[in-house]
């Protein structure tokens, strides 16, 4: 399979991770005998300082024009007096905008070696492997008026919205994901309170038929934050709207342990997809070699998965990265008592090594 990669290593730790990402993915292709070809394009502050913006238009082409994009992480201390057009961050907003990626996809898959490290109990997390899809693009985040209102500006008022064709690609999205896993979705909502929540959960019921190998169900939200902590393993995907899903994928993912283990994808209906780790550009650690490669090495398995439906690819990176684990290999931010720790290269040798096992 011939693909085209869009990479944007951003700032910080996300250019050295992207490297990581793409020397794993060169052995993926030599074992597969798949050719991938990479293109880098700047984003971030580094954009701003040699482009002026965070966005040139020339990424954006490069980003349209590939089958995915993998992106490391934007942002850092330089450029944080800027103004908000000349932030960073507004690099990934205007792509994510500008490439229509509604659905974000946060699985939390809790490898067995690290369960120990979790705030909760081992046996609740060991074996946990679930996703969140939340909708990225609408709900109260986006919603109009979102003002201070009334004759002194005393009242205030945000705004939910959602159309019914949001609502029915999301919904999409969750039930095909659902299909490719272990074929259980969970609908989370607010439907004895919000309007919008009963309109989701007609969605649901309507696009359910198509899928009728998927189990679901619908949960309310805050039933749904109580069963993340209680019992975790009874959840496959759980599709949600937006502010809901921003905060039950924090959540959620604190159960991995660390921020260096979690990645991400972003996807639209027809374009390419955007894979990044959850975790930024850690100023604090950054060019000292101690970043966790590990999710955006993950978020490249994603891609093989969602983007290019390699799933004997993806799953291949996934064992390797335990493997890899389970003989006790760990960079500082998941480092425990009785295991060396590893720099980010000598880690992405180690997951290279066991791919070629
Ligand atoms: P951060 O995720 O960059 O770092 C938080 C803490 O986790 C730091 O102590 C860092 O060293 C550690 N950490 C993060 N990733 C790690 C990894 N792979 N391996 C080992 N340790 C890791 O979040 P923070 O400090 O709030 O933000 C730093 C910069 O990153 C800011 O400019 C922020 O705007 C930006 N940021 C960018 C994001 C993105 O590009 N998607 C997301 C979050 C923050
Ligand atoms: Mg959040």
């Amino acid at each position: 399979m011939k693909k085209q990669i869009a990479v944007l290593p951003g700032d910080g730790i996300g250019a050295e991770v992207a490297e990581s990402a793409i020397s794993v993915l060169k052995v993926v292709s030599e074992k597969f005998g798949h050719e991938f070809e990479f293109k880098k394009g700047l984003i971030g502050g580094c954009a701003i300082d040699e482009y002026g913006t965070p966005l040139p238009d020339e990424t954006l082409t490069i980003c349209r024009e590939s089958d995915a994009i993998l992106l490391g992480a934007v942002g850092g201390p330089k450029w944080d007096g800027n103004p908000s057009e000349l932030r960073p961050e507004k690099g990934l907003l205007t792509l994510r905008k500008s490439l229509d990626l509604f659905a974000n996809l946060r699985p939390v898959t809790v490898f067995e070696s690290l369960a120990e490290a979790s705030t909760l109990k081992f046996e609740v997390v060991n074996g946990v492997d679930l996703m969140i899809v939340r909708e990225l693009t609408g709900g109260l985040y986006f919603g109009r008026p979102s003002e201070r209102i009334g004759e002194n500006k005393d009242a205030v008022v945000d705004t939910l919205h959602y159309t019914r064709k949001e609502i029915e690609r999301i919904v999409q999205k969750g039930f095909e994901l659902a299909q490719v896993r272990r074929k259980k979705l969970t609908s989370v909502d607010k439907a004895n309170v919000l309007e919008s929540s009963r309109m989701w959960r007609e969605v649901v019921e309507e696009i359910a038929p198509k899928f009728p190998d998927v189990e679901y169900d619908h949960r309310l939200v805050d039933d749904a934050a109580m069963q993340l902590i209680r019992n975790p393993k009874q959840f496959d995907v759980i599709v949600t709207e937006n502010l809901f899903g921003d905060i039950l994928s924090d959540e959620a993912s604190m159960m991995t342990g660390s921020l260096g283990m979690l990645p991400s994808a972003s996807l639209s209906a027809d374009g390419p997809g955007l894979y990044e780790p959850v975790h930024g550009s850690a100023p604090d650690i950054a060019g000292q070699g101690k970043a966790n490669p590990l999710a955006m090495i993950l978020s490249s398995a994603m891609m093989l998965k969602y983007s290019f439906n390699l799933s004997e690819e993806a799953s291949a990176i996934e064992s390797a990265v335990q493997n890899v684990l389970n003989e006790g290999y760990r960079t500082q931010d998941i480092a425990d008592s009785h295991s060396p720790v590893i720099s980010t290269t000598e880690m992405t040798e180690k997951v290279k090594a066991a791919l070629t096992e």
